[in-house]
């Protein structure tokens, strides 16, 4: 059974939620589960570097998910147990992301479309592994094939430990809205745990979607990017407590603490240079940290600064900044 003592959590999102960035939240209270990015099965399996990276967690973000994709019930099998090697506390089966280049292998959302395959490799992982198998899916793969609630009655028989429902289909993308009249219906049909997601936004939506629905429980996405506080506020509500406002110190501080951690980061740089006088391999690797800082940095603040005051002019700074050094003056400089 996958145990996580608060209900909140943070969804996976490639290139966003990475390790630094799962450790960050955690820190601001009420998070009780994050899951990493999603990886690939076959690059767990053959053990490579980048893809080992991608799973990477700390003691500090448990409970941890780390969520693979695959379309191969064997090789996925397979790669849960490289998840169970490397300690994760569950390993979760990506049935979502419609990204052509991940649903064109059978794998991600296209397994909606196929639920034989889906719950052959959802029973071959939990066969594989002691660890919890979970499943993370959208409504269907399109309007007219909306089926989530009879894939996790097939899945909970298949052996998945709870399921997250996405309230839209592949077919939407992120258009429309999340329905979570839907999501509700996929909480009734099993009775293994449901975690809602979509379009939770305010910190007061966390705590009426698992009312209005019965969901155990709901994973937050983008508006934990936006604000990474949005947890902590949300427990908060459902314990009649007042919502404390997030002070701009604290705001700068998270920025700021982000760059150092990716920064502080160092496996890409060649372990018996890490302490030499700088050299040429060094400085190259310093160099490609930090161009991933400022990406990274680009892409957060593309969610982080949406609906805060004074946010496009710190979206604007922060993608002008083309070094760690301009970053942080950048960053000074909208929260003087
Ligand atoms: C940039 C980005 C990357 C994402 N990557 C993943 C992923 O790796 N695995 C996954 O299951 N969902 C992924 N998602 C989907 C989210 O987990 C979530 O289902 C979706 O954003 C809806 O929730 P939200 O409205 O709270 O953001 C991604 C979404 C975004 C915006």
């Amino acid at each position: 059974m996958l145990s996580f003592h608060r209900p909140f959590g943070l969804a996976p999102m490639a290139g966003l939620t990475d390790t630094a960035f799962r450790r960050l939240v955690k820190r601001q209270g009420g998070c009780g589960l994050v899951v990493t990015e999603m990886v690939s099965s076959e690059g767990l399996v053959r053990g490579l570097d980048r893809t080992l990276e991608y799973a990477e967690f700390t003691e500090e973000e448990r409970p941890v998910a780390v969520q693979v994709f695959g379309g191969d019930p064997e090789r996925m099998a397979l790669a849960a147990r490289v998840v169970e090697r490397i300690g994760a506390d569950a390993v979760d089966v990506n049935m979502g992301c419609p990204v052509p280049k991940v649903a064109k292998g059978l794998a991600g959302c296209s397994l909606m479309r196929d639920p034989g395959r889906a719950a052959a490799i959802v029973e071959a992982m939990a066969q594989a592994v002691s660890i919890p198998v979970t499943v993370k899916m959208r409504t269907g793969w399109d309007e007219r094939g909306v089926n989530a609630a009879d894939l996790a009655r097939r899945l909970e028989r298949a052996g998945a430990a709870a399921v997250t429902v996405h309230g839209r289909t592949a077919a939407q993308g992120y258009r429309g809205r999340a329905d979570w009249d839907e999501i509700g219906r996929v909480a009734r049909a099993v009775s293994i745990p449901v975690l809602g997601n979509g379009d939770l936004v305010e910190p007061g939506d966390l705590v009426r979607r698992m009312e209005e629905t019965g969901v155990a429980g709901v994973l937050v996405g983008r508006g934990a990017v936006a604000n990474p506080w949005i947890f902590a506020q949300a427990e908060a509500i459902a314990a009649g407590r007042p919502v404390a406002a997030v002070p701009a110190e604290a705001r700068r501080r998270f920025l700021l603490d982000y760059i150092d951690m990716l920064l502080d980061d160092r496996r890409d740089e060649p372990p018996g240079f890490r302490h030499s006088p700088v050299s040429k391999p060094q400085r190259a690797a310093g160099r490609a940290r930090e161009r991933l800082v400022v990406n990274k940095l680009r892409a957060l603040c593309a969610w982080h600064t949406r609906g805060l005051h004074g946010g496009s002019h710190l979206r604007v700074a922060v993608n002008r900044a083309d070094s760690v050094a301009a970053l942080r003056d950048a960053i000074a400089a909208s929260f003087a």
